[in-house]
């Protein structure tokens, strides 16, 4: 995720403007930053790494010249953060530039072709291969517009972006294909941007790009179009929320909306290059020992994984919580271990030491991280960046269907590696797993009234269970720490089958017992702990296939969880409604659920 923002000024300086806009952008992507601007002299860009006041303070973008450019605010996902990974991006001749928000899927066989064609990159991005793809288009003669079009054509992958080019100084060209884009039109000015906030100190009136179109803006105004050049009428809507509604997409908290925009991350994560894949599922496959090491919410991903790579893959690994790692492991570490570490922040004291401390004897580091260029990328051998952009509510929720996404596309390589899967056996989970953006989209609509309506009648009691078997026993710890660190009520994470051992001494009349149960292997066992479970009055809470009526009439409430999901994938399904009945809880009891107490987005002590 990535922030772009775009100007074209009746007169007057569109740098300070851009900057502002990107001010606003800046929860989209902060590791560097940059603008191109163009006047009668051509384009001028200024970049760098670093976060938008510190580069502003060093190189003053602002003080560029001219009535139009474009602004970018970046999250790295291709090339570390870095001045020349910075964007925006230009082509041979300086005569173009870009800024891109998305996932170039098909990046490096575009880039050795332009490369064999005489290009010569500057970046480790993919966003480069459009400038030079323009600059192809206008040497062969195309229009402006025309040359931007050809390029998006041969483009997999998603994108927002904005061009400029010396060949028609004043128009911005932008497009979209699956990262959001907005126009915003005030008086004589016309802005672009990756969303509505960043607009609104200029302008209340905004038209949404949607996929597959192209807009100009220039003089006469703007232009909607399809890549076959239909025109496209649009009228602009006069936005009414407050600015501060605005930054939340209009959602009341950062959490909420991050909840939703899970079916979008997960769908960018599944974007991963298959090299990245290739080279850990060789990594895994090879090792003698491996454990899977984390903290908190990653490392209930962890311990899901370990259930995917057994199963699928036959390979045994343990997970270990990040912070036990040197304790329980130390004397087990040499040359033929391999830690998979996996942190959304990648600065995790925990994780990083248990790191450290399998590095220093010869471990491979492997990592599942949200943050290119973090602590943990740099100390690994491999590392694979999940795509859910920035998080900024405390409680991990895109982050973790993220990770469990990567890690279900990697056991899944691995198994296909081994010879345990057949082509069409992986790909008919791979076509599943593509569905699971779409099964977390369906989930989260329908199950969003029950939640509420179950988290009003139970928000007030002292604790609850969460309980599952086999995979879902990650499901059933996440859902449980989900709950007591945002809305403070004591809840308990258990292996369903151990519950019997000790922990249903506390059930008693009306206790929530939440029970992940999809329909795998673990089903028939698992209806035996719900029954041992009402017999003693607690209220069952259960997370079943929508068809599952044996489960549905056991049920005091009853969230239908889609049929079709593949019984490895459940975790990222059905973690869904426990983070949206955490939620509902803590803003029922009045507290904010962006800010738990006590607890820090990214925990950087021992
Ligand atoms: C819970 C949560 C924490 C983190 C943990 C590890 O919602 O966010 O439990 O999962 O602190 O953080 P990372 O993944 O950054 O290593």
């Amino acid at each position: 995720m990535c922030g772009i923002f775009g100007c074209l000024l009746e007169d007057g300086h569109a740098a300070k403007v851009i900057l502002e806009g990107l001010k606003k952008l800046e929860y989209r992507g902060y590791d560097s930053v940059g603008i191109a601007t163009l006047d009668a002299r051509g384009i001028h860009v200024k970049k760098d790494k670093g976060k938008i006041a510190e580069v502003e303070a060093r190189l003053s973008l602002s003080s560029l010249p001219g009535n139009l450019g474009i602004g970018h605010t970046r999250w790295a996902t291709h090339g570390a953060p870095s001045q020349v990974n910075a964007h925006p991006h230009t082509d041979c001749t300086g005569a173009i530039a870009v800024v891109h928000n998305g996932v170039i899927e098909n990046f490096m066989q575009l880039r050795s072709e332009l490369e064999g064609r005489g290009h010569k990159f500057k970046s480790a991005t993919d966003t480069e291969v459009i400038a030079h793809l323009v600059e192809e288009g206008i040497a062969r003669g195309l229009p402006f517009l025309k040359a931007v079009i050809e390029a998006v054509k041969v483009i997999d992958g998603s994108y927002a972006i904005a061009v400029i080019s010396v060949k028609e100084p004043d128009t911005i060209i932008c497009a979209r294909k699956e990262s959001p884009l907005v126009i915003g039109i005030g008086d004589r000015t016309l802005y672009c941007a990756s969303d509505i906030p960043a607009i609104l100190p200029y302008t209340r009136k905004v038209a949404v790009i949607e996929d597959g179109e192209v807009v100009v803006l220039s003089k006469a105004g703007f232009k909607i179009l399809k890549l076959d050049g239909t025109p496209v009428s649009r009228a602009p809507f006069i936005v009414q929320w407050s600015a501060e509604e605005a930054e939340r997409g209009g959602y009341p908290h950062f959490m909420l909306k991050e909840i939703f925009e899970q079916p979008l991350a997960i769908k960018n994560t599944l974007r991963v290059p298959k090299v990245y894949l290739k080279l850990s599922s060789t990594i895994l496959s090879d090792s003698k020992r491996l454990f899977l090491v984390a903290a908190g919410t990653s490392y209930h991903a962890g311990l899901a994984a370990s259930y995917m790579l057994s199963s699928l893959a036959h390979i045994s690994s343990t997970p270990v919580i990040a912070s036990e790692f040197i304790s329980l492991c130390n004397n087990t570490i040499d040359e033929e271990t391999v830690v998979l570490a996996i942190s959304q922040s990648g600065e995790t004291a925990d994780t990083l030491s248990a790191v450290r401390c399998a590095k220093e004897q010869g471990a491979k580091i492997l990592s599942i991280t949200n943050v290119v260029g973090s602590s943990i990328t740099r100390l690994s051998d491999i590392y694979i960046c999940t795509q859910a952009g920035p998080e900024v509510g405390v409680a991990a929720t895109k982050t973790f269907t993220t990770q469990l996404t990567t890690l279900a596309l990697l056991a899944i390589h691995v198994s296909m590696d081994r010879g345990l899967l057949t082509t069409s056996e992986a790909q008919e989970l791979l076509d599943n797993l593509h569905k699971v953006p779409g099964f977390v989209d369906r989930t989260l609509k329908e199950t969003e009234p029950l939640v509420k309506k179950v988290s009003d009648l139970y928000c007030n009691k002292n604790s609850f269970y969460f309980l599952g078997r086999g995979i879902s026993v990650a499901t059933a710890l996440e859902g449980a720490l989900k709950l007591k660190e945002i809305s403070y009520i004591h809840a308990e994470g258990y292996p369903a089958g151990e519950s019997k051992h000790g922990p249903i001494a506390l059930i008693e009349d009306g206790f929530p017992c939440v029970f992940v149960a999809p329909p795998d292997e673990t089903r028939a066992n698992i209806v035996g702990n719900i029954m041992e479970m009402m017999a003693r009055g607690a209220h069952i809470i259960a997370l079943a296939s929508e068809d599952d009526k044996e489960i549905e009439e056991l049920s005091t409430h009853f969230l239908p969880m889609p049929r079709e999901v593949y019984k490895y994938f459940t975790p990222i399904v059905y973690i869904t409604p426990l983070q949206l009945l955490a939620y509902y809880s803590a803003v029922t009891l009045g507290y904010d659920p962006d800010k738990p107490r006590n607890l820090a987005k990214s925990v950087t002590v021992l």
